[in-house]
């Protein structure tokens, strides 16, 4: 089967076509009746080891308007608790029969290991690892980013701009800004992979000690100055100080962080008219971003939220082979 384990393993035509795809799921929620039967048959298992609010809610969603069968598992109550591995963890739900397995987990390379192990047979889907890849949120935001940039101002005639137009180059030469904690954020990673395969142009923007080693070799710029960098941008991508991961050494007090760092009223003001705000959420207001600027119609984090489901709709869809394995079953017999 396939797997999605890491935004840095799409080539520009796999991530297109999950964009593309994406907007026709996304015509399934106007429907008076917001399901399809694809994955009438099929199971999908949420194996979360990890808090989350969106993204178990929003994998639910898509897996239940694809018809599949939803087992939620949270390690908090379950058998992990009492010392269960990972591996008896997936080994007890390949007998239950999982198609897919939608996996967070506080260790890097978890859902790597799950894809390689050989202990399930089904699709891994990186629900996000320790601070890896969030590969979803990754698509989630540039097709977010694809919706409000087509049309806007751009660098020039050779721009094609639209969402769906196949060719991949809607975000070519866009430029990303993405603010904060860089050093915990597997969703910056996943974005630096997703949005340079696409052509757009990304900047990081953290104070130094949030900065992870390595990350000049990554393929984006690194700036200390937010101010310098607004006016540039075409989105400024917001991130959640993950101060559960943090030592405090490498933290400056709250006042310090928001005042240099922070998303505020007149900061925003200095971005081009076109250009959007982002947070993957859960959002610390008064820390990255005020509640003016959370609140503002130039936010799109609960707009990201929505098409979430869209694009987990399409990542199940084409693991999960599509229409023919699930609509002719045993219940449907093929002349
Ligand atoms: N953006 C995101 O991954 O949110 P959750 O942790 O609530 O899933």
């Amino acid at each position: 089967p396939g797997h999605l384990v890491s935004a840095a393993d799409l080539s520009r035509d796999d991530a297109v076509l999950i964009l593309d795809t994406a907007e026709e799921m996304a015509r399934v929620a106007d429907r008076p009746i917001k399901k399809l039967p694809t994955l009438r048959g099929r199971t999908v298992v949420n194996l979360f080891f990890e808090d989350s609010t969106r993204t178990r809610i929003s994998f639910e969603a898509a897996a239940k308007r694809l018809s599949a069968d939803v087992i939620n598992f949270s390690a908090k109550g379950s058998s992990v608790s009492k010392g269960e591995s990972l591996k008896d963890t997936a080994l007890t739900l390949e007998a239950m029969g999982a198609d897919a397995v939608v996996i967070r987990h506080h260790d890097s390379g978890a859902p790597h290991r799950l894809a390689t192990s050989g202990w399930i047979g089904g699709s891994v889907v990186n629900a996000g690892d320790g601070t890896h890849e969030h590969p979803t949120q990754a698509l989630l935001d540039a097709f977010t980013m694809r919706r409000h940039l087509a049309g806007a101002p751009d660098g020039g005639p050779t721009h094609h701009r639209g969402p769906g137009d196949g060719t991949g180059r809607d975000l070519e030469g866009r430029r990303i800004t993405v603010v904060g904690d860089i050093l915990h954020s597997r969703v910056a990673r996943s974005n630096v992979h997703l949005l340079t395969t696409l052509g757009a142009e990304v900047t990081l923007v953290a104070p130094p000690t949030l900065v992870p080693v390595g990350s000049e070799r990554w393929p984006c710029e690194i700036s200390y100055d937010l101010d310098a960098v607004l006016p540039k941008s075409d989105a400024v991508m917001m991130l959640r100080v993950q101060r559960e991961r943090m030592n405090a050494a490498f933290f400056p007090t709250e006042r310090e962080y928001s005042r240099r760092y922070g998303l505020d009223a007149d900061r925003m003001a200095r971005m081009p008219d076109h250009a959007v705000v982002m947070h993957p959420g859960p959002m610390n207001r008064g820390m990255e971003i005020t509640a003016e600027v959370a609140d503002s119609g130039r936010c799109t984090a609960v707009e990201q939220v929505a098409n979430g489901v869209s694009i987990r709709m399409a990542v199940l869809y084409l693991l999960l082979g599509g229409a023919e394995p699930a609509v002719t079953g045993a219940a449907d017999p093929a002349p």
